[in-house]
C-alpha cells in the first residue's frame, strides 16, 4: 500500500473530469486500497480519486466513528434526489476552510463495489453529503464553488499563502 499525494486547491488537475471504470481489477482494487491509506492518514471521511491525480470514477469514504467500515463507490449515479440540507463541509484538497453548502437530503446512488458487482443504497444525512461531495470531485468540481465568487476568491488567496509559507 501506499499513500498518496493529494492535489490541492486551486490546482487545475482538480476540474479533471473522471473517466466511468471499465473494469473493476486489480489495478483498481490496488487504487482502493491506496485511496483508503492516504484517507486515513490524512485523517479524512472521504476521497475521491480525482484528488490523487487519477482521473477514473472512484471513491472511498468512512464516516463511522471507529474508522471501520470502508464504503467504495465505483462509477457512482444519483438515481433520486430529495429535500434540501445544509451542512458545514470541508475537503482535503482545500485544507482549513470549512464552508455550509446547499445539497439534496436524501440521495438513492448505485455504484459498483470492489468486487464489480453493482449496488443500490439510499443515504440521508452526512453519508448523503459526503456522497455527492465526492462525486463533485468525479466531475471536476471542488465544494467552494458552491460560494461566492467573492469568498472563493479569499480561499484561493488562502491557499496560495499557504502554499508559500509550506515552500
Ligand atoms: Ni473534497
Amino acid at each position: 500500500m501506499a499513500i498518496l499525494e493529494i492535489v490541492h486547491y486551486p490546482d487545475p488537475r482538480l476540474y479533471t473530469v473522471a473517466k466511468p471504470v471499465a473494469v473493476v481489477d486489480d489495478n483498481i482494487r490496488k487504487l482502493v486500497r491506496d485511496m483508503a491509506e492516504t484517507m486515513y492518514a490524512a485523517p479524512g471521511i472521504g476521497l475521491a480519486a480525482t484528488q490523487v491525480d487519477e482521473h477514473q470514477q472512484v471513491i472511498v469514504m468512512d464516516i463511522s466513528e471507529d474508522k471501520s467500515k470502508l464504503q467504495v463507490f465505483i462509477n457512482p449515479r444519483i438515481l433520486q434526489a430529495d429535500g434540501m440540507q445544509e451542512f458545514e463541509e470541508g475537503c482535503l484538497s482545500v485544507p482549513g476552510i470549512f464552508e455550509i453548502v446547499k445539497r439534496p437530503e436524501k440521495i438513492t446512488v448505485e455504484a459498483l463495489d470492489i468486487e464489480g458487482k453493482k449496488f443500490k443504497l439510499n443515504a440521508d444525512g452526512l453519508l448523503a453529503v459526503c456522497i455527492q461531495h465526492e462525486m463533485d470531485h468525479l466531475k471536476g468540481k471542488v465544494f467552494v464553488e458552491y460560494l461566492s465568487q467573492l469568498k472563493q476568491i479569499r480561499i484561493k488567496n488562502k491557499m496560495k499563502k499557504r502554499l508559500r509559507e509550506t515552500m
